[in-house]
């Protein structure tokens, strides 16, 4: 297990993901709250940090129980505040410092950079430098404009490098990682999808013994995941519900049900299509929609969780992004939760909690269900947003506008999906726009719908760009929409990227 101190850096995740790529369990905590229980931990990282050590706000923790008794890497901010508080000079750089460098000279090719070629490519992002090394300090890489990239601490297994070893532009990045923790901190690489599952599922017996839990399954990755791994501990105990809010895409309610059916899951289906309709009648505000869809889901999740007899516990497949902590640098973190008046709260909202995949990164809910046998086309299906399709029905919802955009958007994806260009796009889309424009069909004027298409590269959802869909594509599917689907005459494609548009319209 790996302790990685957080101090604000945009990077901190990236290093935890580099982490658990070696099969190396790690996590992430706030600088200011260093767990207690240091024992577990046989490695600390500390990660970068918008901040200067010099600074009157900075973030300066006691690591007196950590240095020079547990192998500890310090990163960029990291590396200066060791520096700073050992006797060594932090100070403004001449040159600002982003960007593509190169160890030009590695003093010691063993430890840390065993196995590194000098001229290596690295990734810096720093204002400050390393003037002087700190007490004991010895020097082990320098690029041509920061002498002091890396230098480790005489007599203790404390090591710091300016450069960020967790992005990918950093090419040996991987390497030193592995050097440190693996070949100088002796951490074993034992963290692997199939361990996980075993421990997890021994976890959860221990936890929820002979309760009963109810989970609502979405037909995405996560809950889904969530639940299987719950079914091979508590088996029919678990009691799945998957509510069809009447905004899936078409077909996708009995498909995604028969899918769980054949995974064994005890699932009820059920149909509140008619329910949510009702709740989202005459709202056109985006923000007003999503309400209506949310406090809908609660009223029929809750009725539906009240039918399950002596029900101890909620599932919920959240993953380690929205649990982490996040670091603000800008003083204390002022974030207010809408939490709901406790008086209020639904029954289900009441019971005990459960999140197996609380410690774990999309990539990894993937890999972990890959290795429960999940299907790869579940796994690979592209994000879709809770409210579904209303948000992509500009203005109010009916019946009728429904229809169209499902017809709509089932020809876009087969479509992707038959011209391979599915599993290269992060998510996609199409939207009903509030607009009707003229066209002609035959010899006739028409006044109808305008659809827009979406499809964006993304990583995490938090940036994206639109993706380059080959022209032939784009004609034989605005073909197809506008021949088939009645009630829109005209296609246009979503070129902006985000930000400054978002992904959704709405
Ligand atoms: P935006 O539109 O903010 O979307 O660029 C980023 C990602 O979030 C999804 N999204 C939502 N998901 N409820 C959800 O569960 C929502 O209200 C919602 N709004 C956006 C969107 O599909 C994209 O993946």
């Amino acid at each position: 297990n790996v302790l990685i101190l957080d101090f604000g850096s945009q990077y901190t995740q990236l290093i935890a993901r580099r982490v658990r790529e070696l099969n190396i369990y790690c996590e992430i905590h706030p600088y200011s709250k260093i767990p207690e229980n240091l024992e577990p931990f046989k490695a600390v990282i500390l990660s970068g940090s918008p901040l200067s050590v010099r600074g009157d706000n900075a973030a300066h923790p006691d690591l007196s129980n950590i240095k020079g008794k547990i192998p500890l890497l310090g990163v960029c901010y990291g590396a200066q505040y060791l520096a700073h508080f050992n006797g060594g000079l932090v100070a403004p750089s001449d040159i600002r410092e982003y960007g593509r460098a190169k160890l030009e000279t590695i003093y010691d090719h063993h430890g840390l950079f065993s196995g590194i070629d000098e001229g290596t490519h690295v990734w810096m992002s720093h204002s400050d430098t390393i003037a002087e090394l700190p007490k004991d300090g010895v020097r082990l890489a320098s690029t041509n404009d920061v002498m002091n990239a890396a230098y480790r601490i005489e007599g203790e297994e404390t090591f710091a490098i300016q450069f960020h070893p967790e992005v990918y532009h950093t090419t040996d990045g991987k390497q030193l990682l592995e050097n440190f923790l693996v070949h100088i901190a002796g951490v074993k690489q034992s963290w692997t999808p199939a361990a996980f599952v075993d421990t997890t599922v021994q976890e959860l017996k221990n936890k929820l013994g002979d309760d009963k839990v109810v989970l609502g399954l979405s037909g995405g990755v996560d809950s889904t995941v969530a639940a299987i791994l719950l079914n091979k501990a508590i088996g029919e105990n678990l009691y799945c519900i998957f509510v069809n809010n009447g905004l899936l895409r078409k077909n996708e309610f009995d498909s995604v049900l028969d899918q769980y059916k054949g995974m064994g899951l005890n699932v009820k289906g059920v149909d509140a299509s008619a329910h949510f309709l009702k709740a989202l009648s005459g709202k056109s505000d985006p923000e007003e929609k999503r309400k209506a869809i949310g406090n809908a889901f609660i009223e029929i999740f809750d009725q539906e969780a009240h039918l399950v007899e002596g029900v101890h516990w909620l599932a919920q497949g959240t993953i380690y992004p929205d649990v982490i902590e996040s670091v603000s640098v800008n003083g204390p973190s002022v974030t207010i939760k809408s939490h709901h008046n406790v008086g209020g709260l639904p029954d289900f909202m009441k019971l005990k909690v459960v999140e197996p995949l609380r410690m774990l990164f999309k990539d990894e809910v993937r890999r972990i269900g890959k290795e429960m046998g999940i299907a790869s086309e579940l796994l690979g299906r592209h994000p879709f947003p809770g409210p579904g399709l209303a948000i992509r029905i500009l203005g109010d919802i009916t019946a009728e506008k429904v229809r169209i955009l499902q017809e709509v958007d089932a020809i876009f994806i087969n479509g992707l999906r038959k011209w391979d260009l599915y599993d290269k796009v992060w998510q996609a889309g199409a939207i009903l726009l509030p607009v009707n424009s003229v066209g002609v069909m035959g010899d006739e004027r028409t006044y109808e719908k305008v659809v827009a298409l979406r499809a964006v590269e993304s990583t995490d959802g938090m940036t994206a760009d639109w993706v380059n869909l080959p022209y032939e594509f784009l004609q034989e599917t605005s073909n197809h929409i506008i021949n088939r689907v009645k009630g829109v005459n005209r296609v246009v494609y979503d070129i902006s990227s985000k930000p400054p548009a978002t992904i959704e319209w709405e």
